[in-house]
């Protein structure tokens, strides 16, 4: 009988027998997926568990501070936060190209990473949220951005260099499932249903070159829109949302003369797969709202327009 406690006890019980006294190592993004693998496996083996968080300077408003909360001061797992902030934003200094971004925050991720489990001497087994379409996926010889990010992510790569064996109790499991599992495992509402995050963060949603101070813009407008889409009760209506910076400037005028600031595109799809999307219809009063928030409360911005382009022909994300 499937139910997420019957999934829950089967697979304690396989993980304690997987790795014994071992000790085990998992990079937490604050994704649903290793945020289940993080709750289940401390579950499973409580203090033999030990979490790596890799702020990477491109996350969402405050993100660090909550998976620190959430999984640290709330139920008392191991994580260990590495501010790594100016690391990335240095690679990234002066390169434009999506993919070539992608590649950077890929790489940087695993060194740091790699840097931090050298130090946890003890540690066998490297634990990841592979759930079952990562499997299907990586098993074919698709290519493109959402491989790249995968195979440096999810599957691959590390272990080999690192010498690590993999525990992967979500492989056999769909999206949905992870969610039911995380939910009888208490993690929080929000957590648990949050719209997916690119791994390579803001850095894709930064047109062109990643600067500290365009990050910190976006991140901003980015937590206006999504406040707001919890607010009026539309944040679970759309698959994803989020805010891109334009890093071209544009005149505007506000009480005390004239502006010449960045621009902020929002951007809602709705969508059964990701592979096809269609624009979320928001109410105009909302985008109306939302727009005027962005402007009058975030110095450098002085225009926000909203996406109405489908996939295809545009992808969801901006590059
Ligand atoms: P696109 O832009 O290709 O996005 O229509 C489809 C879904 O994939 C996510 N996405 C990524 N996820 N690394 C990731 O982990 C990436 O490089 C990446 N690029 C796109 C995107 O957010 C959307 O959910």
């Amino acid at each position: 009988l499937w139910t997420p406690g019957n999934i829950i006890e089967d697979h304690i019980e396989t993980i304690r027998a997987q790795v014994g006294d071992d000790e085990v190592l998992l990079g937490l993004s604050g994704g649903v997926d290793s945020s289940v693998v993080a709750a289940l496996l401390h579950r499973a083996i409580g203090d033999q568990l030990t979490c790596v968080f890799v702020d990477n300077g491109l996350l969402r408003h405050h993100e660090g501070d909550q998976v620190m909360a959430t999984f640290g001061e709330h139920m008392g797992v191991r994580v260990i936060r590495v501010d790594a902030e100016d690391r990335f934003l240095k690679a990234l200094k002066g390169v434009d190209d999506p993919e070539k971004k992608r590649k950077i925050i890929g790489n940087m991720f695993i060194e740091v990473f790699d840097e931090e489990a050298g130090r946890l001497t003890n540690a066998n087994w490297l634990a990841q949220g592979t759930i079952y379409p990562d499997v299907i996926e990586s098993a074919g010889s698709k290519t493109g951005k959402a491989h790249l990010i995968k195979s440096h992510h999810n599957v691959g790569g590390l272990p080999d260099k690192m010498k690590l064996k993999l525990v992967e109790p979500l492989r056999d499991l769909f999206k949905d499932e992870v969610r039911k599992l995380g939910t009888e495992l208490g993690l929080p509402f929000d957590m648990v249903y949050r719209h997916p995050f690119p791994g390579p963060g803001l850095g894709v949603r930064i047109l062109g070159e990643v600067k500290k101070e365009y990050a910190d813009t976006l991140r901003l407008a980015d937590h206006i829109f999504i406040d707001e889409l919890r607010k009026h009760d539309l944040y679970d209506k759309v698959s994803q949302a989020f805010a891109v910076f334009l890093p071209v400037r544009s005149v505007g005028v506000t009480g005390d003369g004239r502006r010449y600031d960045y621009v902020v595109a929002l951007r809602a799809v709705e969508t059964i797969d990701f592979m096809t999307a269609r624009w979320a219809h928001l109410p105009y009063e909302f985008l109306d709202h939302v727009s005027r928030r962005i402007i009058n409360e975030i110095p450098r911005i002085s225009r926000v327009t909203y996406d109405i382009s489908g996939k295809p022909p545009a992808t969801i994300e901006w590059e």
